[in-house]
């Protein structure tokens, strides 16, 4: 099997690909990412001189780039590579329409003259925007984004059904809830907020506290990514969530609590514009259809994660010290 995997220096993508690696070591994996300030081969240093894998760096939204890689031959796509951070979509929208859209598109284009057997749409359960207490959408649930990167996600999502619809490419969504783990950015508020607290600095969280997030250890989400892959059907779309809601607020405290630091660290702080208030999803669907339920149980997932940036600060310091800092002292001016 020839896999090409879009954005896989990534957080989630660099997790898939090791997670292919151990479970179907006789797979080709090509790795195509243009290392934007999230893309980083050191998610990948252990992989470096393995056979089955290769890099290649390129961008999905540029066409000389995308027919180039195209032009060996692949199974199946899955696309993971984007624009990612909601509070960066706020300040350059322009980006995230360009890659996550333009670029989804012009993948699905040359993909399908190429010919693949499968091309799963790596998306997000924040196209479906805020839902209310108790309330969970489904694959049918309308699409009502709210940020600039939902509407894009959003919008790519749409593209892929209709390369379904008009062209019987043989497309797959999958959506899936935050995602924590090994390797992951430190902008998002897991990573962020450890590494902070790690240094005494001050967590911002942002409003009240109160919006809600449903997590999933990132190895949970690419055992449900590799079944939607394998088993999964062309047109349909999977809903991957894992039933560990929990307040911003509570996060925060599990993760001071873990990590031996006080309470005082946490500063309230201007919320963000149309801040979802919760995400909620219903996922029978991938249950009842394709036999896929997450494993990993939030306390450990944490513990884990935790352990894992403790064992790996040299990691995240080259980052929070590098081109990360210019978005960084833009948007939290408030803090300094
Ligand atoms: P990430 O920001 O960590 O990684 C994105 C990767 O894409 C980077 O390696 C980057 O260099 C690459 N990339 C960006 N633009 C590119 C381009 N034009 N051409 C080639 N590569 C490009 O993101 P992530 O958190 O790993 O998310 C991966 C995917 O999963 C995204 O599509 C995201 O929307 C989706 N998703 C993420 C979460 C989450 O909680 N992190 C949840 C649901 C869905
Ligand atoms: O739901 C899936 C989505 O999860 C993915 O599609 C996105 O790619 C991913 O970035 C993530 O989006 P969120 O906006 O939910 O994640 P983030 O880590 O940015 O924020 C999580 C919550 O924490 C959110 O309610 C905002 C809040 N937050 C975040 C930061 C960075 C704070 O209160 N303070 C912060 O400094």
């Amino acid at each position: 099997m020839r896999v090409l995997i879009t954005g896989g220096a990534g957080f989630i993508g660099s997790n898939f690909i090791r997670y292919l690696i151990n479970n179907r070591p006789d797979w080709q994996i090509t790795n195509f990412d243009n290392l934007t300030y999230a893309g980083n081969l050191a998610n990948l240093d252990d992989l470096r001189d393995n056979d089955n894998y290769r890099f290649i760096k390129g961008d999905i939204s540029n066409i000389d780039d995308v027919r180039a890689v195209l032009e060996s031959g692949f199974d199946n796509v899955v696309n993971f590579a984007a624009e990612s951070h909601v509070d960066r979509s706020l300040y350059d929208p322009g980006i995230f329409i360009k890659t996550n859209v333009l670029g989804t598109q012009l993948l699905l284009d040359l993909a399908q003259k190429t010919g693949i057997s499968k091309f799963l749409q790596v998306s997000t359960d924040e196209v479906y925007g805020s839902q209310n207490v108790r309330e969970y959408a489904d694959e049918k649930s309308p699409l009502l984004p709210n940020s600039p990167y939902a509407a894009s996600k959003a919008s790519a999502d749409l593209v892929c059904r209709s390369y379904f619809k008009s062209f019987d490419m043989p497309v797959i969504i999958t959506r899936s809830c935050n995602n924590y783990g090994p390797f992951q950015f430190p902008e998002k508020v897991i990573p962020f907020f450890m590494t902070r607290a790690l240094k005494d600095e001050i967590l911002p969280l942002y409003g009240d506290g109160l919006n809600s997030r449903d997590w999933i250890y990132v190895e949970d989400n690419c055992e449900a990514l590799l079944r939607v892959l394998e088993s999964g059907d062309p047109g349909q779309i999977y809903n991957i969530g894992s039933n560990n809601e929990l307040t911003n607020l509570d996060l925060t405290q599990i993760i001071l609590k873990l990590l031996g630091k006080p309470s005082s660290l946490i500063k309230f702080v201007e919320d963000r514009p149309a801040h979802d208030r919760r995400y909620g999803l219903n996922f029978d669907k991938i249950e009842n259809k394709l036999g896929w339920l997450p494993k990993i149980r939030f306390i450990d997932g944490i513990q884990k994660t935790i352990d894992w940036y403790l064992a790996n600060k040299q990691w995240w310091e080259n980052i929070i010290s590098g081109e990360y800092r210019k978005f960084y002292e833009q948007h939290y001016r408030n803090l300094r």
